[in-house]
């Protein structure tokens, strides 16, 4: 993608981050993150989005307890993420990412002890030194769920604007009970993602991973124009 503006420029260098430096990242700094994402719109200005911001002692617990969560089964989320069985063309799109990723990695087809160990770095926020769960209220619509997307979005971009990296993570939701044990969220809330939070570590081979989009002319239709 050219970048025209600033704000292309910086939603061109975003991307997921997946190994971090251990350089802390103040809870002043998360917070104007967080207040500036949630200049993000929502129908009726709901704001559907709650957020709790994890470091140091708290995050290593979470950390550890999914962690050993993750090695006694898969869990079960509480939204559907991702089509069963996958279908095309996602299905393709997610096999490239796959191969993408583990060909750095250097993990081959068919390893699936390195693919477990490398699946519970996500449960570690990879080692970044900040971790948000975002959650939301389970009666809520699907609206709000979209909502929720645009405020993600805006963090993400907030947080590269500064210099800093994330990643968000589907890979907590299917552990949301043990999280709740760990955050002050209740069964009202649903554990929507997780996110790891910090500075890359640019010598970490996952971290050279780039990703491909379609262009605007493949899945947009373009009507009424001269
Ligand atoms: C809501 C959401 C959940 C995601 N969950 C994970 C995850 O659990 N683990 C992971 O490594 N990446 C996860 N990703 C990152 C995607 O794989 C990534 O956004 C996609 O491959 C495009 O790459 P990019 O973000 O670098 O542009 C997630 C992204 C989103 C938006």
């Amino acid at each position: 993608m050219t970048a025209f503006n600033e704000v292309e420029r910086i939603l061109s260098e975003r991307r997921s981050t997946r190994a971090f430096l251990q350089t802390p990242v103040a809870r002043a700094t998360v917070e104007e993150l967080l207040d500036a994402a949630a200049r993000a719109p929502s129908g009726t200005n709901m704001q559907p989005w709650r957020c709790h911001v994890l470091a140091g002692d708290r995050r290593r617990a979470l950390s550890q307890a999914l962690v050993a969560a993750h090695a006694e089964g898969p869990g079960a989320a509480e939204l559907d993420y991702y089509p069963a069985p996958a279908f095309e063309p996602y299905l393709s799109r997610r096999r490239t990412l796959g191969r993408a990723l583990y060909g750095l990695l250097g993990i081959e087809r068919g390893d699936h002890a390195a693919m477990h160990a490398q699946h519970a770095r996500n449960l570690v926020f990879f080692d970044a030194p900040v971790g948000l769960i975002f959650t939301i209220d389970r009666r809520l619509k699907v609206g709000s769920w979209l909502d929720y997307g645009m405020f993600l979005q805006s963090f993400m971009l907030a947080a590269r604007a500064r210099g800093l990296a994330t990643c968000a993570q589907a890979a907590f939701a299917p552990y949301h009970a043990v999280i709740r044990q760990h955050i002050p969220a209740t069964q009202s809330e649903i554990v929507v993602c997780g996110m790891s939070l910090g500075y890359a570590d640019d010598s970490a081979p996952e971290n050279r991973l780039t990703t491909d989009r379609e262009p605007a002319r493949r899945f947009a239709t373009f009507l009424g124009f001269d």
